[in-house]
C-alpha cells in the first residue's frame, strides 16, 4: 500500500479532471517527480476508462481512482478487484454504504497483495447542507454525521478518509494521528475559489493534520502546471 507522504511534494494529489485521455497523460508526464499522486475521477473514467488509468500510470505516478463506490457489498467487492487489477494506489468508497460494504471493499483490496490499493472512505459529500441531510432523514448536524461515518468506516476496515478542510482538525482530535486523511477543497493563496465554497490553503490544511492535498484546477488550469505544483510544494516547506 502507498506510504504516507514523506516530503512536501509527495503530499500533492493532482486531480486530472478532463474527458481527454491524452490531456490527462500529458499533465501526468509534466507532473511526475513533482507531486505524489495523480487522481483519475468520474469524468475521465466515464470517458476513457481503464485506458485512462494506464495512460496516467505510464508517467510513473501512483493513481488515485476516485469512483466513490456505493452499492451492495458483493458488487463493490467486484469493482474493487477490477480496480486493483488496474494497479491503482488509492480507491474511494462511500462510508454511507455501511459496515458490510466497506469491509467487503477492504477484503477485496487485500486480494491484490502488498501493492493493494488503499481504501479511502468518503463521509458526507461537502455539497450537502444540513437541510439536504435532513431531507434524507439524517437529522443530526453534518459534523456529527461525518464523525459517525468516519468511525464506522475505520472500524469496518477503511484505510483512510477523504474529508473537507473544515473536518481535518475535528477528525484528528477524534481519531488520532494514525488515520490517513486526504483533503480536497485546497486553494493556494491568490488562486480562484472556482466552485469550492469552503477552501483552505495547502499550509493550513497540513497544519490541521492533512496527509494528502487534492488540488485540481489551480494546477491543471495554470499556464505551467509543473511550476504551479512546484510553487505549492515550496509553500509547504
Ligand atoms: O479543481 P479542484 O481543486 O476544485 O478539484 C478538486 C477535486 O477534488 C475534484 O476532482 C473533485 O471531484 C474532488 N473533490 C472535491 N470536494 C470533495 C470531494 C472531492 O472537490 N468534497
Amino acid at each position: 500500500m502507498i506510504a504516507r507522504p514523506a516530503t512536501p511534494a509527495a503530499r500533492i494529489v493532482a486531480a486530472l479532471d478532463t474527458q481527454d485521455r491524452a490531456q490527462a497523460a500529458a499533465w501526468a508526464r509534466a507532473l511526475a517527480g513533482r507531486i505524489g499522486v495523480a487522481k483519475v475521477g468520474l469524468e475521465l473514467f466515464a470517458a476513457a476508462g481503464p485506458a485512462a488509468v494506464a495512460a496516467v500510470r505510464e508517467s510513473g505516478l501512483p493513481v488515485f481512482l476516485d469512483l466513490k463506490l456505493y452499492d451492495i457489498p458483493n458488487t463493490v467487492a467486484g469493482a474493487v478487484r477490477s480496480a486493483a487489477g488496474l494497479g491503482v494506489a488509492m480507491l474511494t468508497v462511500h462510508a454511507a454504504g455501511g459496515r458490510a460494504m466497506v469491509a467487503a471493499a477492504r477484503e477485496a483490496a487485500e486480494t491484490a497483495g502488498a501493492d493493494r490499493p488503499m481504501i479511502l472512505a468518503v463521509t458526507v459529500l461537502t455539497s450537502l447542507t444540513a437541510a439536504d441531510l435532513a431531507a434524507t432523514g439524517v437529522e443530526d448536524a453534518p459534523a456529527s454525521q461525518v464523525l459517525r461515518l468516519a468511525r464506522l468506516a475505520i472500524a469496518a476496515g477503511a484505510d483512510g478518509l477523504v474529508c473537507s478542510p473544515l473536518e481535518v482538525a475535528p477528525l484528528r482530535a477524534a481519531l488520532g494521528r494514525s488515520v490517513p486523511l486526504v483533503v480536497p477543497g485546497i486553494r493556494p493563496v491568490g488562486s480562484r475559489a472556482d466552485d469550492q465554497a469552503r477552501v483552505t490553503t495547502p499550509e493550513e490544511a497540513v497544519a490541521a493534520g492533512a496527509d494528502w492535498l487534492v488540488i485540481g484546477r489551480p494546477i491543471t488550469r495554470a499556464p505551467d502546471p509543473a511550476a504551479a505544483a512546484d510553487a505549492i510544494a515550496a509553500s509547504l516547506r
